[in-house]
């Protein structure tokens, strides 16, 4: 990368201003000449058949233009895989496919109508008949079908060595519990709506979503369409934190009726209908138990994980990767498995594994610290290891230590008394607690254009997405210092498909994907300069071209000789200098390229010969009133090492929000299930944190150089932030109180 006055430093987004001022328009804000509106009517039931609709009232309505049902479009659309199963899709059930109802929510018709406002009232009006049959909703009721992960997804394989069961026999300490997270949703602001229109056989979809190419390539093939004449456009995406993931069930249905009524039809569905019709992260249970040496050295660890999956998706993701590895300790045994219910799909979201599994692994450290009555923090690091306990491969950097180290002073952890109970502050129970973050890096391929045009701009272009994270900040400082210009000159566009192809928003690799995409590009363009430059026999004509930099609108040789860009770019005879960069990662193949110019899951772990995570130390101070059960959570302070950082102001909003969320997940969020349905489906019942319950928060950025994970040494830290926190908090609670709360969300009524 190259050296300039931008990366690294704290840079203010470039789309802050049109953002707070309104002006930034995101794919749900479009407004198609002649637009239709569309509500969707979802079954109340979450198993069984449609006998008859009842469409005579609706359809009188004055403004209703259609109303289409399983009769219009039964076979219509051609089924597609998960995305996570080689396909293109958030979920492979085809709602309107069939009278067959698989879950509660799924859409069963599409009301169009000449406002929202009449949609949504005749929608409310549809009649559907059921006929209803026996359903499981969840966890231990009959029908709910237990399947090992690996019969589930075939390339799983739980990480195991030694023996653990003997060990666990003969270890001195010994601990064993069960430990439980709930159903949650992503609710982002932005809803998952979309808007169809089609030009002839070409069709333009408006839809946030963070794979451009999934949305695009997935709906080609359920419609039969050239991917060539499917254009999806997303500039802005208001949040997504995991959902709006892939192809969404919705899109082809509101494409198909915009070309039967032959005009644009938008579909705005409602906060209710956004959990059903899209994913959400599944309720899981953990048995964790861990034996241990006096001296605090782990012996086995047994982690056995169940979560909710489907009846028709081979969606689950995967935890005891990051638990089994995450410690020294030569005896482990874990059993992942999926309980297949008549519910919706499940999906990524916000860490999708660490978040529940880490809860589960670091309440477990922390109660094996109590039980052998040593600090939590040296009972991790009594289990430090630089290599995997499992594959026996060396870690590309572990400061997992450092940043406990640099916390714990941060937080003031020397201020902790030991015994649970034993600190107060007037009617407070105070407790401060711990817990680790990890979380594997990720990287994909992806494809760009850079233009270098000789009035010394340049334009950024890729499909990928600007979903808040200030991907296009960090672009635009990238082609900045490689181009040797000012950020204000560098204009980047992202968010549609006519732009080169690239992949998924998820799994925090944004960055690392497209830093490396751009560093071939500004360095292709700096070469070519170069070249003319010699070329040319001008004033650089006798220096080597490897060693000649842009910076400050000059080429410019080591010892200062410098030549103007404007006449280096004059004389290659074009208006433009452009770039069009293909990034593989190094452990990735040509094949992985193909898979994102087909709008395919391409996501790899960058180096297969270490094992390459960001880490993060988590601290936690909480109040519990003694009378009313009351929790507060007083402070946070996080220190994490995820490699280079490129924009220490962005980089401190992520990860700071991540432990925004981390408290929701501790002490608030929680989807209700109650028979298949999720009964809180809106935002005044489903709680997220507001700032009047964000703590004091302290994100410090440990360095961490890591020139083994990728050529730039970068990390990701999307995710890292929310990781631990809600471990950490319940620690924090244990200590405050001595009760061990091993389910989440806590509730005061356990202190009452
Ligand atoms: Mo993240 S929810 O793994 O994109």
């Amino acid at each position: 990368m190259a050296k300039g006055p931008y990366l690294g430093r704290s840079q203010i987004r470039i789309d802050g201003r049109a953002k707070v001022t309104g002006a930034a328009a995101y794919a749900s804000d479009v407004r198609l000449p002649g637009c239709a509106h569309a509500a969707l009517v979802t079954s109340t039931m979450p198993r069984g058949r449609i006998l008859r609709f009842d469409l005579n009232g609706p359809r009188a309505m004055p403004g209703v233009i259609d109303i289409f049902t399983h009769h219009d479009f039964a076979g219509a659309i051609a089924p597609v895989k998960h995305l996570m199963d080689g396909g293109y899709a958030n979920s492979s059930h085809l709602p309107l496919g069939s009278d067959a109802i698989a879950y509660a929510g799924q859409i069963v018709a599409v009301v169009v109508a000449e406002t929202l406002e009449v949609a949504q009232a005749a929608a409310a009006q549809v009649g559907v008949a059921y006929e209803a049959a026996p359903f499981a909703g969840g966890f231990d009721v009959p029908g709910a079908e237990t399947v090992r992960l690996a019969d589930l997804k075939p390339h799983h394989k739980d990480p195991r060595t030694g023996d653990a069961v003997a060990a666990l026999e003969n270890a001195p300490v010994h601990i064993a519990a069960r430990y439980e997270t709930p159903v949650q949703h992503h609710n982002p602001m932005e809803l998952f709506t979309t808007a169809c229109v089609w030009d002839g056989p070409r069709l333009t979809v408006y839809e946030p979503t963070r794979y451009l190419g999934a949305v695009r390539h997935g709906l080609a093939s359920q419609l039969g369409l050239d991917p060539e004449n499917v254009r999806v456009v997303a500039s802005f995406i208001g949040g997504h934190f995991g959902s709006k993931f892939a192809l969404s069930q919705h899109t082809a249905l509101i494409a198909l009726a915009a070309q039967r009524i032959g005009r644009p039809v938008s579909l705005v569905p409602t906060r209710r209908q956004c959990f059903t019709i899209a994913n959400y992260r599944p309720e899981t249970r953990h048995d964790v138990h861990l034996g241990a040496e006096r001296d605090g050295r782990f012996m086995a660890l047994v982690h056995e994980a169940e979560m909710t999956a489907s009846r028709f998706d081979a969606f689950a993701m995967e935890g005891t990767d990051v638990t089994a590895s995450l410690y020294a300790c030569a005896n482990v045994h874990t059993d992942e498995r999926a309980v297949r219910v008549d519910r919706n799909t499940p999906g990524p979201m916000r860490a999708p594994p660490e978040v529940p599994y880490l809860f589960a692994l670091e309440s477990a450290v922390d109660e094996m610290a109590v039980a052998l009555d040593l600090d939590p923090i040296e009972v991790r690091r009594q289990n430090d290891t630089h290599t995997d306990p499992i594959s026996g491969k060396p870690f590309s950097s572990r400061p997992l230590m450092t940043c406990f180290d640099v916390g714990a002073r941060a937080f003031g952890w020397e201020r902790r008394t030991r015994q649970p109970g034993s600190m107060r502050a007037g009617a407070w129970r105070v407790g401060i607690g711990c817990a680790s973050a990890v979380r594997p890096v990720k990287i994909s391929p992806a494809t760009m254009r850079l233009s270098l045009l000789g009035d010394g701009t340049a334009i950024i272009e890729t499909a990928h997405h600007e979903i808040g994270n200030g991907i296009a900040t960090l672009l635009a400082m990238g082609a900045a210092d490689g181009l040797g210009l000012p950020i204000e000159a560098v204009t980047v566009r992202l968010g549609d498909t006519s732009l080169p192809a690239a992949g998924l928003s998820g799994g925090s690799s944004t960055t690392t994907s497209l830093m490396h995409t751009l560093t071939l590009g500004t360095e292709e363009i700096r070469a070519r300069l170069a070249g003319e430059a010699i070329r040319g026999g001008g004033r650089l004509a006798r220096y080597d071209p490897a060693n000649l930099r842009l910076s400050a609108g000059w080429l410019t040789a080591p010892d200062g000789a410098a030549e103007p860009l404007s006449d280096l770019v004059g004389r290659t005879g074009v208006d433009r200098i452009v770039s069009l960069s293909a990034f593989v990662p190094p452990d990735g193949s040509e094949a992985n390229l193909d898979s994102v110019r087909a709008g395919r899951l391409a996501l790899g772990s960058g180096d297969a010969k270490t094992l390459s995570w960001a880490f993060g130390a988590q601290f936690a101070e909480v109040h519990v009133h003694a009378e009313t059960g009351v929790i507060r959570v007083a402070r946070l302070t996080g220190a994490f090492a995820a490699g280079r950082v490129l924009n220490p102001l962005t980089a401190r909003s992520q990860l700071t929000g991540g432990m925004i969320w981390g408290l929701g997940s501790a002490l608030l969020e929680e989807t209700v299930l109650d028979g298949g349905h999720y009964r809180n489906a809106d935002l005044a019942e489903y709680l997220v944190p507001t700032s009047a319950d964000a703590p004091e928060l302290e994100a410090i950025l440990i360095p961490d150089e890591d020139p083994q994970v990728n050529p730039l040494g970068l990390k990701g830290l999307g995710e890292l932030g929310v990781i631990g926190v809600n471990a950490a908090i319940a620690n924090a609670v244990f200590h405050a109180t001595g009760q061990r709360i091993r389910r989440l969300p806590i509730r005061l009524d356990e202190f009452v």
